[in-house]
């Protein structure tokens, strides 16, 4: 969608990895007010800003169809996003979305395994994987969500609850799948508290995570995914954590909802 109008996104020269950064409006914005949202933020980017970064923007399910709509007739160079699926493919599984469903609108990313799914509906690590499975067989990509509460990483168990949700979100994927899933590190401690990590925190959650991968799959799978940091992520806090390093763009939440703020954080 985003190479329309004669634009090529180049990676990082640094990793030579895609950067990616991802609003995530979580239950907001209906989808009038969501198609406001998505002409504010295209009005408020240059060409420049998307050289070297993608952007996708993840609305509630009803929004998706009205802002796939919108890019498309626009061709506006932004990737569609979903912000959760069914992994099963249709059935009596009242007020759920599949993947295919998701597919049909042209949906790129769906984020999978958000904290908030985890924590408010039960979602465990194992339906975290079949719907992993569910987005790659649509042949869209999942964003995987990971990170510790505050409890865990103050009993140093950071690197345990790291390595199990990537080993079992993972377990089941081919070496070439593990290496298109982009997984967003988000300490549960730092969404919407306004406690961003440090850039040596978000540093450290892509090591540890990369470590994981490296251990299942190997070094050049490891080095292939792309590891986004969320929570409270601020145009002021944005540059820094963009820098860290292993971190290849963010999965932004309550600052995606202003399209200037977000914008400011694409440019950094
Ligand atoms: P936040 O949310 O930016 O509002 O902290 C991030 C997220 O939950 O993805």
């Amino acid at each position: 969608m985003f190479e329309r109008k004669g634009y090529e996104l180049k990676p990082n020269p640094k990793t030579g990895r895609y950067r990616l950064i991802s609003g995530n409006w979580k239950m907001n914005l209906n989808h009038l007010e969501a198609i406001q949202l998505v002409q504010k933020l295209y009005f408020a980017l240059r060409d420049v800003d998307y050289a070297y970064t993608e952007i996708s923007v993840h609305p509630p399910a009803t929004d998706l169809r009205p802002i796939q709509l919108l890019i498309e007739s626009d061709k506006m160079r932004f990737s569609l996003g979903a912000q959760n699926c069914y992994y099963e493919t249709n059935g009596a599984y009242t007020g759920e979305v599949s993947a295919g469903m998701l597919a049909k609108l042209n949906v790129k990313y769906v984020i999978v395994g958000h904290s908030e799914r985890r924590r408010i509906f039960g979602e465990s690590d194992e339906m975290v994987a079949k719907k992993i499975q569910a987005v790659f067989s649509e042949a869209m990509t999942p964003i995987l969500c990971v990170g510790e509460t505050h409890d865990e990483r103050e009993k140093g168990l950071t690197d345990e609850v790291l390595s199990r949700q990537v080993r079992i979100a993972l377990q089941d994927l081919t070496g070439e799948l593990a290496s298109k899933t982009v997984i967003a590190y988000e300490p549960i401690w730092a969404i919407g508290t306004g406690n961003v990590a440090t850039a040596e925190d978000a540093s450290s959650g892509a090591q540890l995570i990369r470590q994981e991968i490296t251990e299942m799959f190997g070094s050049s799978v490891a080095s292939g995914v792309r590891v986004q940091y969320g929570g409270s992520v601020t145009p002021v806090t944005a540059p820094e954590l963009l820098d860290a390093e292993g971190v290849d763009g963010f999965l932004v939440g309550g600052a995606s909802l202003d399209a200037e703020t977000f914008a400011r954080i694409i440019r950094a």
